[in-house]
């Protein structure tokens, strides 16, 4: 029998934004996670855990959050904002530097205890392109690039566009790629690509007496 997207159980895991203060976690990443709660699509154990610089904490994490919401989404039940804006946390460190991988391992390790995480994580780098490569060698160097290994669950990588700048540079970033990850665990995401086609398919199917 076919399982539908809404009837599948997620596994428990910690989504990981490497550049959490910047602009698209704010605009577009943490409100289309916020919709998934909405939609009771995101795993009961759950847990966002947001890296960059920026000297902020938890709490600073989550009022920025708040008001990205507010702004981007609109009015929201409060009760349930609250809810959701607990399940976050925020690391300070920069993305290239080893320290930081260390005090995230410890931070999603206690959150492995404390929100039944599983150890399955989930990586998105937000951040400048030239960062990525420094992220995915740091993520080989820490450990962090486990698939199922050491009683630990899954872990997996997204990369948001530009995926590099032409044939050679998007060449280099897939081989510093799967020296780290095999290809199962990488996602590249381009969240405009096909968009206007993507758009366009509700125009196609009422314009279109066949189908
Ligand atoms: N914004 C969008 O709507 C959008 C749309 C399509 C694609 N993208 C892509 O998504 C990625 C993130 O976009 P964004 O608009 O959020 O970018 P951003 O605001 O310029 O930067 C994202 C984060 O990266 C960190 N960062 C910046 N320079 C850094 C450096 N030299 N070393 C380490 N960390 C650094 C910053 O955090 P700290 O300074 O606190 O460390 C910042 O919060 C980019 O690759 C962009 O091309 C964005």
């Amino acid at each position: 029998m076919t399982t539908t997207v809404s009837e599948r159980v997620p596994d428990p895991c910690a989504l990981i934004i490497f550049g959490a203060s910047g602009d698209l976690t704010r605009r577009k990443l943490v409100p289309a996670i916020w919709h998934l709660q909405e939609q009771n699509r995101l795993p009961a154990a759950f847990a966002l855990v947001g890296v960059a610089r920026r000297d902020w904490d938890d709490d600073y994490f989550r009022q920025q959050m708040r008001e990205g919401i507010a702004e981007f989404v609109g009015e929201v039940d409060q009760r349930a904002l609250d809810a959701f804006l607990a399940r976050l946390h925020y690391v300070c460190g920069d993305p290239t530097d080893p320290a930081t991988y260390a005090a995230l391992k410890a931070r999603l390790e206690a959150l492995d205890a404390e929100c039944g995480t599983g150890g399955n994580r989930c990586y998105y780098c937000s951040v400048p392109p030239q960062i990525y490569r420094k992220i995915v060698e740091q993520m080989g160097a820490a450990g962090l690039n486990h698939q199922h290994q050491s009683g630990l669950g899954w872990s997996r990588i997204i990369v948001e566009k530009p995926f590099g700048h032409d044939y050679d540079s998007a060449h280099d970033l897939n081989q510093a790629l799967h020296c780290v990850f095999a290809e199962e665990q990488i996602y590249r995401i381009d969240h405009y690509l096909g968009k206007e086609t993507v758009q366009n398919i509700l125009v196609f199917r009422m314009g279109n007496s066949m189908f």
